[in-house]
């Protein structure tokens, strides 16, 4: 836990109230922030800031201070969709679609999740530990300073469970928060393709009661689209995780108007993601409850799909969020500087708007706003110091191209884990 005065920082940005959990309709528009700043993190969390003519100084001759003149000082991205524990790239999958196959047709031919799968299981869980902990540095560096990490390419009890179990273990080394999320229904093995209640029986009855007692997962999800779970398998699967105290999150609507967003609506999900597929009946029914619409316009982008339609949501009044949903299939690309370029130049939203999708709106769908998301007393030290830049416009504009130039975590400077 650090102790840091940042100083003549050029724009101190989201800044919000206390107990202010998510922004949403026109207030994503307003990044509040002052200019020619200073910021305090003491025992790790912000403790105060103000303006430069403001600061006593003499009384911070102890404290170490970075002097941030020209540069942009924001919240750390909460990114609250990753698949960061997997065993294996798959570009050659990437390059089967290039020549005209579809992520779909892939998958009903046994690879793409179920490819993740298999190689898997042939990993220890120590090796799977490295390989996740290389990724979550590498998120760190560009900026993420909370993140949430699912389970899903093991697909049976004792894979699920190692993939947990690394999660679990990454919690307790990360300098950041982590949620774990159990996304045992990502796919059907190819054993139970036939016997499609036998599988989720077996999620139910073994792999659940594991995972409550040995407290191994936050939230429960369910691949809800076309292809792989329907809406009634879904219900059944969140109504038993329920009872081990496993809140909801749901992949729906990636692939079609398949009953994805009604069904994590009718659930009390925490957030609902992807949503390529989205009208009018899922904006309405997203608009009557506290479900968080999570768009991943990193999928979008390379599997070359539709992008989720928040500039319409937003308009109708929605929050929305944007995580980065990095994993070997859809979306091998963790970069949320990245996802707020796309966010921007493809779905129309302002920098400001995806910023706050990125970090209050990130930290909501974790159930983090009280600790991260924004420039807040008492909320963990967190933050980014970016590269020298004119605007905020940059960040998008500049897309590919990183801004962070230095992540702080608990009032730290992050070299590495
Ligand atoms: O969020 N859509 C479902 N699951 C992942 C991708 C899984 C994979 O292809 O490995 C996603 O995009
Ligand atoms: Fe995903």
């Amino acid at each position: 836990m650090g102790n840091l005065l940042l100083t003549n920082i050029k724009s101190l940005a989201g800044i919000l109230e206390s107990g202010q959990t998510k922004l949403a309709g026109k207030e994503m528009s307003n990044l509040a922030s002052i200019q020619n700043a200073w910021l305090k993190i003491v025992d790790g969390k912000i403790e105060d800031y103000g303006t430069m003519d403001s600061l006593a100084f003499g009384s911070n001759q102890t404290i170490e201070t970075i002097d941030c003149s020209g540069r942009f000082v924001l919240p750390c991205y909460v990114d609250s969709h990753t698949h960061i524990v997997f065993a294996k790239t798959r570009e050659e999958e990437f390059v089967m679609r290039i020549k005209g196959k579809s992520y779909e047709e892939i998958a009903e031919a046994g690879g793409g999740i179920l490819n993740s799968a298999a190689r898997l299981h042939q990993m220890s869980e120590d090796d799977l530990f490295e390989a996740a902990k290389t990724r979550l540095n590498e998120v760190i560096n560009y900026g993420t300073g909370a993140i949430e990490i699912k389970s899903g390419y093991g697909l049976s009890v004792e894979d699920e469970l190692k993939m947990l179990r690394v999660i679990k273990r990454l919690k307790v080394i990360a300098p950041i928060p982590i949620k774990s999320t159990f996304l045992g229904a990502h796919a059907f093995p190819k054993e139970y393709k036939q016997n499609r209640p036998g599988y989720i029986q077996l999620i139910i009855e073994k792999m659940l009661p594991i995972i409550a007692q040995e407290n191994l997962a936050d939230y429960m999800d369910v691949f809800c689209d076309q292809g792989f779970f329907t809406t009634e398998e879904t219900d059944v699967l969140l109504e038993a995780a329920a009872k081990f105290g496993l809140k909801p999150k749901i992949h729906g609507n990636e692939l079609g108007f398949t009953g994805g967003v009604q069904t994590a609506v009718k659930n009390n999900a925490i957030s609902v993601d992807h949503l390529e597929y989205t009208g009018d009946a899922e904006i309405e029914s997203l608009l009557n409850s506290e479900t968080m619409p999570v768009a991943l316009p990193g999928c979008s982008f390379f599997l070359g799909i539709p992008y989720a339609p928040f500039r319409k949501m937003i308009d109708a009044g929605l929050a929305v969020c944007l995580a980065s949903d990095y994993n070997p299939g859809s979306t091998p690309n963790g970069r949320m500087g990245f996802v707020v370029a796309l966010a921007c130049s493809q779905m129309k939203l302002t920098p400001e708007e995806a910023i706050n999708a990125c970090t209050i709106n990130g930290a909501f769908s974790l159930e983090l706003s009280n600790e991260v998301g924004s420039i807040t007393k008492g909320k963990l030290g967190n933050i980014i110091i970016t590269k020298p830049m004119e605007s905020l416009a940059i960040i998008p504009y500049h897309f590919g191209v990183d801004q962070v130039e230095k992540t702080i975590l608990n009032g730290e400077v992050f070299l590495g884990i």
